[in-house]
């Protein structure tokens, strides 16, 4: 049986993590959640891929990439295209794969504009206010979900 894989997808100025307004989104850096997150699931025997990138383009290009080079479940923090990108919500629909949306800060606690999610109604579920922990709960059901599969 071939490995089974979790993509992780983060949006834009999620590379500032650690530095941008720690207020919203804490302390820890893009560099040590996806640590956290790769050991994690090399734990459960599952590779885990992180991609980020301040493009729209790019996220679209990569989420393509699922229908030629499989992978069994995605997390994703949109970030600022959360409340903007039907483009990333379109490609995630092509491929078809599961995804939890996951975002830093409780984004029904803030701005009007950040209420409004083109992914929640499509994802299997939504972790938000949680901070980096939320990576974590998101990655924790996602092997539950492919030991399951
Ligand atoms: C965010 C919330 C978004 O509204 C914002 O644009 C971000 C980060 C979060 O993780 O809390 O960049 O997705």
């Amino acid at each position: 049986m071939s490995a089974k894989s979790i993509l992780v997808l983060h949006g834009p100025n999620l590379n500032l993590l650690g530095l941008r307004e720690p207020e919203h989104y804490g302390n820890a850096t893009l560099a040590s959640i996806n640590q956290t997150l790769v050991d994690n699931a090399k734990l459960a025997n599952i590779d885990l891929e992180t991609f980020q990138s301040n493009a729209e383009a790019e996220l679209v290009t990569r989420i393509q990439t699922i229908a030629t080079h499989h992978v069994d479940f995605v997390i994703i923090n949109p970030a600022a295209f959360t409340h903007t990108s039907v483009a990333m919500r379109d490609a995630l629909s092509a491929v078809k794969v599961p995804f939890i949306e996951v975002h830093l800060s409780n984004v029904y606690a803030r701005e009007a504009f950040r209420h409004h999610s083109y992914f929640t109604d499509i994802a299997v579920g939504v972790i938000s206010g949680l901070g980096a922990h939320g990576y974590t709960l998101a990655l924790d059901y996602a092997i539950r979900h492919i030991d399951q599969s």
